[in-house]
């Protein structure tokens, strides 16, 4: 985490209003915005192509990610849709088998249909990526890192290697580790795309996506499709995620730590089988987080000794609230195999080791005492 991304975000949307000096950005709740003239524009017509208020958000998320543009969507399930309309009929792209059970349904019912077609694979072994990007009908990779829910890491700045020797674009979903632990574009892909509802929003309080790009010649093409489609963020939502964004750092510094303490813990517990967090020693991804100085994050995936106590757990908590999101304030329990990853059909679930043993923790803000003893109690 560098200071300087520290007071950009602290900073977002400050100085944009010089007639009241507002500090605070102003919420341009408007569909439309007068013509001082025939043949003049203020710079805004129409809030489906551009709106102030989400204009301070998107050059917020560009400038944090280190990217040309930012684009800010209805949700990350519509940003995502978006960058998938760079692609074409008849072409394929590479996917991280274990990614979040939306994605791979928008992969699998609607773009499928289309002719455009994923081949799944497990995006933290290099090797698998090399054999499977070797398909001459490959345009793309996609990769979610870590993955939801087993934090798998995948070599970002390897697989970019790989595929830009192909000439294939690299999307990263940043969901879990946003600019803060990691910056995609640096390590050498070419669009990150966010559920902004998680950490940058950070607040359980609205839903949002967003889109950020390397080169103009993307964001042309991106901005082209977010007008032309129009899953746009409204005002009101672009200032909740703007405001959530100045915390961002300070919320994942606590997070990360407080995940850390909490995976140690439970990786001694006598009920619990296995513990999946990218900060533990034996995590197969450890490697390269250190070498790229990628934080390991707020997320834990754990498997309970048996899968019969899991509605007692999920009954249980009184500090963790069991619900289907993550990256909040509020510390989440969730499961995986009946909730967000509902979609995978069972043998795939088994086999990535999403089974009826497996609960996944999004650790908040509040007291690590609590949030250890919550857990004690239910185990
Ligand atoms: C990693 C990841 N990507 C994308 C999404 C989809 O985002 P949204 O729910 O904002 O549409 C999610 C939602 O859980 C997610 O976890």
């Amino acid at each position: 985490m560098t200071t300087e991304l520290t007071t950009l975000l602290a900073q977002a949307g400050n100085r944009r209003d010089p007639v009241t000096g507002s500090i605070s950005m102003p919420i341009y709740q408007t569909a439309a915005f007068g013509h001082p003239a025939l043949g003049q524009s203020t710079g805004f017509d129409y809030s489906r192509s551009s709106n102030p208020t989400r204009l301070a958000l998107e050059e917020t998320l560009a400038a944090a990610d280190g990217g040309h543009r930012g684009f800010a969507f209805a949700s990350g399930l519509a940003a995502i849709d978006c960058v998938l309309r760079l692609f074409n009929h008849g072409d394929r792209l590479v996917v991280t088998e274990d990614l979040y059970g939306g994605t791979f349904r928008l992969f699998e019912k609607t773009l499928r249909p289309f002719g455009i077609e994923a081949i799944y694979v497990d995006t933290s072994r290099l090797k698998a990526v090399e054999l499977a990007v070797a398909d001459p009908r490959v345009r793309g990779v996609f990769v979610e890192s870590p993955t939801n829910p087993l934090l798998r890491i995948a070599d970002v700045r390897a697989i970019a290697d790989l595929a830009r020797a192909r000439g294939l674009l690299v999307i990263v979903d940043n969901t879990f580790l946003t600019p803060v632990l990691q910056r995609p574009l640096a390590l050498g892909a070419d669009l990150v795309v966010y559920s902004a509802t998680k950490y940058l929003a950070g607040h359980n309080d609205v839903v949002a996506g967003a889109v950020v790009t390397r080169t103009p010649e993307l964001s042309e093409r991106v901005a082209f499709f977010q007008n032309a489609v129009g899953a746009v963020l409204g005002p009101q939502d672009s200032w909740l995620t703007l405001r959530g964004l100045k915390t961002l750092p300070l919320r994942l510094a606590r997070q990360q730590e407080s995940a850390g303490t909490i995976a140690r813990r439970l990786a001694a517990h006598p009920h619990v089988r296995r513990v999946y967090y990218p900060g533990l020693p034996d995590h197969p991804g450890r490697v390269i987080l250190e070498r790229e100085r990628i934080g390991a994050g707020g997320m834990i995936a754990f498997e309970i000794d048996d899968p019969a106590r899991v509605p007692g757990i999920l009954a249980g908590v009184k500090v963790f609230l069991f619900a289907e999101s993550l990256g909040g304030v509020e510390s989440l329990i969730t499961y995986p195999a009946v909730q967000t990853h509902a979609d995978l059909d069972p043998a795939t679930r088994e086999r990535l080791g999403i089974n009826d043993r497996l609960l996944r923790l999004s650790i908040g803000i509040e007291d690590v005492g609590d949030l250890i003893s919550d857990l004690e109690a239910v185990l």
